[in-house]
């Protein structure tokens, strides 16, 4: 069995995301809220593990609910159905989805699955959405998240720096720097306190779950993007984080700005801080690329880049000359004033 599968018969993974309220939650009212669209429904539920899922869907009104699950969990979960007095409702397949033949099951109306992990798309698992989709899914049926969104902001890494200058009365900053450098060879997990965002959240990329396919998959992000400083601050890192959006209308984020979930946020460190000042433009190049040995992995790329040299949005509210002029522009065009409509509000670069 694919050591992938293999993390997940360890029960304290499934405790600690059944007791993510937040995410449970979001799943749990998602399907409630849609209890017209289950009644007498089928449901495919993708990587069931403790069948939770299942169980909200059967419980929701649906006619009938295959449980899929790799792992040996898929064994526990008979139990759970007993338990739940649900067995009648749910069919426990255990198995990779990929490897159920497509012919061998119908067409299900609703796809449910909580396959995100850290920054959305470590694990690969929205593959195997994808796969069950593209094979299981009757056309124009539904999928339970059906929206999903990955964001970046430019932040402040208080606990790796000032820690360093001040260790009970010593400096250490020499360590700190040597311990930063160390930490910005691979994304950290941690939980960012809200104040620490320097800027708003940019979106990296908006993925419709009913039409991408996996090629699609193989780099997110990998545009120049300028955020605008919201504050005075220390830029020491960027934060990573996602929202899924449901056919309900509700939307789980797992963001610095709202209740932790145990997906945390994933921060590039910077080495060395640069001291920035509200208003101020930081621009970056982010890119996550699919690693090719190890598909269920992907590589980070951040570049830091002069905001001079970079295109920004238009209105932008960064204190940069052309940027003001261009807001200026637009303003008085929205208040009717005289200027003519613009062709195009493209930026060239220190044109002002
Ligand atoms: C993030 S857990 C979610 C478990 C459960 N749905 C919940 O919300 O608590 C993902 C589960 O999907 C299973 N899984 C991942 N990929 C799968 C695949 N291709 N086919 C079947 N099960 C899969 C894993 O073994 C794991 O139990
Ligand atoms: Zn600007």
């Amino acid at each position: 069995m694919d050591q992938y599968f293999k993390s997940y018969e360890e029960l304290d993974i499934h405790q600690l995301m059944l007791d993510d309220k937040i995410r449970v939650l979001a799943y749990k009212t998602a399907i409630f809220n849609s209890k017209d669209k289950f009644q007498g429904k089928t449901v495919m539920d993708v990587g069931a593990g403790t069948g939770i899922l299942s169980i909200f869907s059967a419980q929701a009104g649906a006619k009938k609910v295959y449980a899929v699950e790799a792992s040996i969990l898929a064994k526990t979960i008979e139990h759970v159905l007993i338990e739940n007095n649900v067995q009648n409702k749910i069919e426990v397949i255990h198995s990779k989805v990929e490897d159920i033949h497509p012919d061998s099951l119908e067409k299900v109306d609703i796809i449910i699955s909580e396959w995100m992990g850290f920054y959305l798309v470590h694990e690969g698992m929205l593959d195997s959405l994808l796969y069950a989709r593209d094979n299981f899914l009757r056309e124009n049926g539904l999928l339970f998240p059906s929206i999903a969104k990955l964001y970046a902001s430019p932040c402040q890494l208080r606990i790796m720096y000032e820690f360093w200058d001040n260790v009970h009365g010593v400096s250490m900053r020499f360590i700190g720097k040597q311990y930063r450098e160390i930490k910005s060879m691979k994304p950290e997990i941690l939980y960012l306190n809200q104040d620490d965002l320097l800027t708003e959240g940019k979106l990296l990329a908006w993925l419709d779950l009913k039409c991408i396919s996996v090629e699609d998959l193989n780099l997110l992000g990998g545009e120049d993007y300028v955020s605008v400083c919201d504050k005075n601050g220390k830029y020491q890192g960027i934060c990573i984080w996602f929202t899924v959006e449901f056919p309900d209308g509700s939307e789980m984020s797992t963001g610095p700005c709202v209740e932790p979930t145990h997906w945390k946020q994933t921060i590039i460190v910077l080495p060395t801080d640069i001291k920035v000042i509200k208003h101020e433009p930081i621009a970056y190049r982010l890119s996550l690329k699919r690693d090719t040995l190890c598909p269920r992995h992907y590589n980070i790329e951040v570049n830091l880049l002069d905001a001079e040299e970079v295109e920004h949005d238009v209105p932008c509210n960064c204190h940069m000359t052309k940027c003001i002029v261009t807001r200026t522009y637009v303003t008085d065009y929205a208040n009717n004033k005289t200027v003519a409509p613009a062709k195009s509000y493209k930026i060239e670069n220190n044109n002002f």
